[in-house]
C-alpha cells in the first residue's frame, strides 16, 4: 500500500522530534565524498524532505542546477522556504533530465517492490547518458535493531508517540500526534510503511552498473544499519 500524502505530511511535521536531523550529516557525507570527485551540472533530489541535503550539497559544491521533489506538500514548502527549486510531484510525471539523481535517507525504502521497479525505470528516463543515481537503503540489521519499538517525545506544542514493527520485510510505523490548538489538542494518526530491499535487487531492477557500495554505520552499532550505493546509467 503506498504512503499517502497525509501520512508523509504528518511525518514532515514531526521529523525534527525524531533525531533524524542530528544523524543526517553522517549519511550526507557519503554522498558528498562521491559527488566531490565528479564533474556535473545538474542534480535532482527525489524525496528532498525539508531541503537539508540540497542546502549541504549546494553549500559544498555550488552546482548550476539543483531541484528537489517530494510527495509531501509540507516538505516541499520547507524546501522552497530554504530558497531551492522544489515541486510536489511524482518523479515519473516530472519533465527534464539530470546528470545526477539522489534519493537520500530511506526514500527508496518508502517504495514497495512494485513501486520500486517503476521508480527505477523513471530514474533511468530522467538521467542523462552516463548519469549517476545515488541512494541509501536500510539493512536488515538496521530495520530489526535500530528502527523497531515504541518512542514517545514532546515539546511545548506537540506530543508524539511512534510504535514501529518490522515483519516479513515490511516496516510499519504508527504515528500519533497531539498538536496544541487554541483551546484543545488536535489528534492525528497516520501509518508510514517502509520495505526492505537489497543492493542486488536494486542493481538487477535498474539495469544500471554498480560503481560503489559502502556500509554505513550511522548509529555506530556493531553492524552497518544502511548501505550507500552509486549506480550508473549505461
Ligand atoms: C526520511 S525522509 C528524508 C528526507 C530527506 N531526503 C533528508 O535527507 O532529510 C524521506 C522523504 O521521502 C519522501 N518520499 C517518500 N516517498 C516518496 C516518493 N515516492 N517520491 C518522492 N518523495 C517521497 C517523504 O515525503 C520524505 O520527505
Amino acid at each position: 500500500m503506498p504512503n499517502s500524502s497525509d501520512s508523509l505530511d504528518l511525518y514532515a511535521k514531526v521529523e525534527d522530534l525524531l533525531g533524524v536531523k542530528e544523524a543526517a550529516p553522517g549519511l550526507y557525507a557519503h554522498y558528498l565524498l562521491f559527488l566531490n570527485t565528479q564533474d556535473f551540472d545538474s542534480l535532482l533530489d527525489v524525496g528532498c524532505g525539508s531541503g537539508d541535503f540540497l542546502r549541504q550539497i549546494q553549500g559544498a559544491l555550488g552546482i548550476s542546477q539543483v531541484k528537489g521533489i517530494d510527495l509531501s506538500p509540507f516538505m516541499v514548502a520547507q524546501t522552497l522556504e530554504q530558497g531551492y527549486d522544489a515541486e510536489c510531484i511524482d518523479l515519473c510525471d516530472l519533465d527534464g533530465t539530470y546528470d545526477v539523481i539522489t534519493a537520500v535517507f530511506d526514500m527508496v525504502n518508502y517504495l514497495n517492490k512494485e513501486q520500486l521497479a517503476s521508480f527505477l525505470s523513471c530514474v533511468k528516463d530522467h538521467l542523462n547518458e552516463g548519469g549517476v543515481f545515488l541512494c541509501d537503503i536500510n539493512t536488515l540489521f538496521g530495520f530489526e535493531n535500530v528502527a523497531v519499538g515504541s518512542f514517545i517525545v514532546d515539546d511545548e506544542d506537540r506530543f508524539l508517540a511512534v510504535d514501529s514493527d518490522f515483519e516479513n520485510g515490511e516496516y510499519i510505523s504508527e504515528f500519533t500526534l497531539f498538536e496544541k490548538g487554541e483551546h484543545c489538542f488536535k489528534k492525528s494518526q497516520e501509518t508510514i510503511r517502509q520495505y526492505y530491499h537489497t543492493v542486488d535487487e536494486i542493481v538487477k531492477l535498474s539495469g544500471f552498473s554498480l560503481l560503489q557500495h559502502d556500509q554505513v554505520h550511522l548509529y555506530e552499532l556493531e553492524e552497518s544499519d544502511k548501505r550507500f550505493m552509486v549506480l550508473q546509467k549505461i
